[in-house]
């Protein structure tokens, strides 16, 4: 069922892993995607077509390339009617050990775009649009060497509900998914820790890995839809239970 037809939905981070899926999901439900990344997202622009998928190569750090980037988005399909903060970075370093730029990075590809996201795309978004932002299961279960990752998904979850009361009133919905799925990233950090993943499986309530598309990017339809006009300053844990392991 089409019922993003002629919506028009911002991803961030789409070239692959989990923002990949959100974007074919969302492609699939009739909505126009924007991709902003670092990486190229051709594989997407040949799948979709280049009458569905806009991609650009925006730095979501730098607020001026996010300015620019909806600029662009609004020039080519009209308005933004849905915006998906999913694209984050850093890895997973012990406290003790974390870098000044370990720290700038989760930051500024966390809150800090998220937050010039939002700001940017807030004109076009009155009277009905729909942000959904990546948070994590990691802010409940508190695993170590998760502290800057969970310090930056722990900001987003506040920009959240407080966007969500800020800016009910101008008819945004503001809610946040925190998937499970294994992305490449996601693999890369699972290989450093041998049994991490089975652990992880043998626990999960479903004990299975999400898949980006069917599982995460279904249910970013469904809060970008018309079934989620009355939902707001939620969070969707689409994890197989990952978040009440604790
Ligand atoms: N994979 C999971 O199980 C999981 C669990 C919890 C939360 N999350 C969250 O879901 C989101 C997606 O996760 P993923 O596993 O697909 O991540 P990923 O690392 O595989 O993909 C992130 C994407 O963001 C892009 N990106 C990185 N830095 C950027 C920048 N400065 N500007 C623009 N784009 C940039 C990358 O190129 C990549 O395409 C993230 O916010 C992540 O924290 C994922």
């Amino acid at each position: 069922m089409q019922t993003l037809k002629d919506k028009v939905a911002i991803v961030t981070g789409a070239a692959g892993g989990v923002g990949r899926g959100i974007a074919l999901a969302l492609a699939h439900a009739g909505a126009r995607v924007a991709i902003a990344d670092v990486e190229p997202a051709d594989g997407l622009i040949a799948e979709l077509g280049d009458e569905t998928v806009l991609a650009e190569i925006c730095d979501i750090r730098d607020s001026a390339q996010v300015n620019a980037f909806v600029d662009k988005v609004v020039a080519r399909f009209g308005t933004v009617d849905i915006l998906v903060n999913n694209a984050m970075a850093g890895g997973l370093v012990p406290l003790s050990e974390t870098s000044d730029r370990d720290i700038e990075l989760a930051m500024n590809t966390g809150p800090m775009a998220t937050l010039y996201f939002m700001r940017a795309c807030y004109p076009h978004l009155v009277g009905g649009g729909r942000i959904i932002n990546l948070r994590s299961g990691s802010e409940v279960t508190a695993v170590p060497n998760f502290v800057t990752y969970i310090a930056a998904k722990s900001a987003i979850a506040g920009i959240t509900r407080a966007a969500a009361r800020e800016w009910g009133r101008s008819g945004i919905t503001v809610n946040a998914i925190c998937p499970f799925v294994l992305s490449d990233s996601a693999a890369a950090e699972f290989e450093k820790h041998p049994g991490q993943l089975d652990n992880i499986l043998t626990n999960l309530s479903i004990p299975r890995v999400g898949d980006a598309e069917n599982d995460i990017g279904r249910a970013v339809v469904y809060l970008a839809g018309p079934d989620a006009s009355y939902v707001t300053g939620t969070t969707l844990s689409v994890d197989g239970g990952a978040a009440f392991m604790a």
